[in-house]
């Protein structure tokens, strides 16, 4: 059996002193959860911060990015290495948001998946199409493409050590949720393109759906077969919301 994750994305929002609050809410919101783990991924400033405050506790933490290099003159990036020194669990790689406004390629996303098991975390690629490309019904090709660039770089064991996240572009940030089935047809599809390399490998993957995931549609989300929890963004920076997510993933 699968265990599942619910991890919070706060893009670029926080404040030391609103994380305190949050974290700490959420904490004690989530305290004797069971079958099920919580993560929270920061901006970089407040990695200090979030490890002083979930040390101690059952939430992990991580980033929503790294650099695909190991050290050097790249102004302005952040190394893997430099997120193992804060004890970082998960690092996102490829949302969405990265891929289109960042224009990293599957390639690089690639990259930066290896660079972060390099360090000894643990990569959450971000897989999923646009609006277009699915009323195009191109749905599958662009998501496996996306996939088989890890597969192709790194070998489909590589993805033993992962976690994978459907994040249809439609649905992030839009209130426009994909419905349970929707969503369980893509992480099928996602898990038996794996399944035809490795089938130990596709079992025992979490498949996270992320896209509007909110309080009031994550348990109907999690319910289905082959959707193992969620990356939150909104929902994550309310803590009702999502210590409610965190909560309907449990078994
Ligand atoms: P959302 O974002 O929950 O606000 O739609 C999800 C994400 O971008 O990971």
């Amino acid at each position: 059996m699968r265990s599942k994750l619910v991890a919070g994305n706060w893009k670029m929002h926080g404040g030391i002193a609103q994380n305190r609050v949050l974290l700490d809410l959420i904490v004690t919101g989530t305290t004797g959860l069971r079958g099920a783990d919580c993560a929270v991924c920061v901006p970089y400033p407040y990695l200090p911060q979030v490890q002083s405050l979930l040390q101690p506790t059952h939430i992990f933490w991580g980033a929503q990015n790294v650099s695909q290099h190991e050290k050097g003159a790249y102004t302005g990036e952040v190394s893997a290495a430099m997120l193992a020194d804060f004890a970082c669990r998960y690092v996102i790689v490829g949302h969405s948001e990265r891929r289109a406004l960042y224009a990293e390629d599957s390639h690089t996303v690639a990259l930066k998946f290896r660079a972060t098991q390099t360090a000894g975390l643990t990569p959450i690629l971000c897989v999923g199409e646009t609006l277009e490309q699915r009323e195009a019904a191109v749905t599958e090709q662009v998501i496996a493409e996306q996939l088989d660039a890890v597969i192709e770089l790194l070998g489909v064991s590589a993805l033993a050590k992962s976690v994978l996240a459907y994040e249809p572009v439609w649905a992030i940030g839009t209130g426009k949720t994909a419905t349970p089935q929707q969503a369980q047809d893509v992480h099928a599809f996602i898990r038996n393109r794996i399944a035809a390399h490795d089938i130990k490998v596709a079992t025992e993957l979490q498949v996270l759906y992320g896209g509007s995931v909110k309080a009031n549609n994550a348990a109907e989300l999690f319910a289905m077969p082959d959707i193992d929890g969620g990356l939150i963004g909104g929902a994550s920076l309310v803590a009702d919301e999502f210590i409610t997510i965190c909560r309907a993933a449990q078994s």
